[in-house]
């Protein structure tokens, strides 16, 4: 059981050579319950790594408390914290076997050589490696050193286990096998796990929460298809692939939608629990996926610009002069459809998602 809890924490790098301070976490609130996996994403800076190194043991909080099941550990040594890492460069010994690089792992530990021989068989078996045990990391491809990597850090039996971008390295198809292997190994093993990566597939793919930082702030901490679908600001929204943000004037307003125009046609759109009134104008995030195209769909709009993209077609199109990105993987059905011609949408199966009013035009 590891519950790890990081509470009111703030990191401030004091400034140097006339450089100001870097207040890199700000105010952070987290919690991984018990054998989950969270993903921390956001862009370059946003305080990621900083906050997988202070519960690493390798920062101390400026301010706040880190525990672990309740446990304070803010000023626990590295080392006696029970915490695995796994590295974006796995660093294995090239002039070690693969069994010598994962028995290397409990080397700081005082254990007789048929206990450590015992526990690097098991180690091998799960992650798949016995017939590679003899084999040099230069002999192995780039996933199974990866495995090799990650067999050396949970041979330790950490309680913790820290990845910060371990996928980075590896071509495009290589990363998503070992994405979804890491998965299935981290969900066996039941470890409590904090995934640090700036790759937002990456982060829905594997994680139970994705929490989104900007300049050291949690902006949305939340299961992967909320994130994505029910984005609470309109940065969350627009960093989690591509989303269009649609202006909307609340003609009426119900106990749980409002009725609007848009291009030309009577919608209803959920309230999602907003205190909206009669005029105002809101801010609606809707995936491109969900603006079906339908011959009977009340939403005009004209399409500006066309792009092929192999499984389906992209089209920039302007409602009420408002851009937009409608896909349609239906396209090898019907015709080509040209810029200038008028295309009919429907929102009724979709889920736009208000935004705040207060970020409205953020
Ligand atoms: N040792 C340090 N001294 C001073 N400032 C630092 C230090 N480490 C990080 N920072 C600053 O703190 C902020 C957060 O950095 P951090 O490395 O946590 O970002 P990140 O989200 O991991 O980014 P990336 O995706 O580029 O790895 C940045 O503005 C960075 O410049
Ligand atoms: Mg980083």
């Amino acid at each position: 059981m590891s519950r790890v809890a990081l509470k009111g924490i703030n990191k401030i790098y004091p400034g140097r050579g006339g450089r100001p301070d870097a207040h890199a976490v700000k105010d952070l609130d987290l919690v991984i319950e018990d054998g989950s996996l969270v993903t921390l994403l956001g862009p370059s800076g946003c305080g990621k790594t900083t906050t997988l190194r202070m519960l690493a043991g390798f920062e101390i909080p400026t301010t706040g408390q880190i525990l672990i099941d309740d446990r304070d550990i803010t000023t626990t040594p590295v080392n006696k914290r029970g915490i695995g890492m796994v590295f974006q460069s796995y660093a294995l010994f090239p002039h070690m076997s693969v069994r010598e690089n994962v028995a290397f792992g409990l080397k700081v530990l005082a254990l007789s050589s048929a206990e450590v021989e015992r526990k690097v068989d098991d180690i091998l078996k799960v992650m798949d490696l016995s017939k590679l045990a003899e084999r040099q990391p230069s002999q192995l491809s780039g996933g199974q050193q990866q495995r090799v990597a990650l067999a050396r850090t949970v041979v330790t039996e950490p309680r913790v286990l820290l990845f910060d971008e371990p996928l980075s390295n590896l071509d495009a198809q290589l990363r998503e096998r070992m994405r979804d292997e890491l998965r299935l190994l981290q969900q066996r093993l039941g470890i409590t796990s904090l995934y640090v990566t700036h790759d937002q597939n990456e982060a829905m793919a594997i994680s139970d929460r994705v929490v989104v930082m900007r300049d050291g702030i949690i902006e949305q901490d939340d299961a992967p298809n909320n994130i994505y679908a029910r984005p609470t600001t309109a940065f969350v929204a627009d960093f989690m692939g591509k989303a269009n943000i649609i202006k909307v004037r609340a003609e009426r307003v119900a106990a749980d939608h409002i009725v609007a125009q848009i291009g030309g046609g009577s919608v209803e759109l959920p309230t999602n629990g907003l205190e909206l009134k009669e005029g105002d104008l809101i801010d609606y995030v809707i995936r491109p996926e969900q603006m079906l195209i339908s011959g009977d769909g009340p939403v005009s709009s004209v399409i500006e610009r066309v792009v092929y993209q192999g499984a389906y077609t992209e089209y920039q199109v302007s409602i009420d002069g408002q851009a937009c990105t409608v896909v349609d993987y239906r396209h090898h059905m019907h015709d080509a459809r040209p810029v200038g011609a008028r295309l009919p949408i429907d929102l009724a199966s979709s889920v736009p998602w208000p935004l705040a009013p207060a970020e409205a035009g953020a």
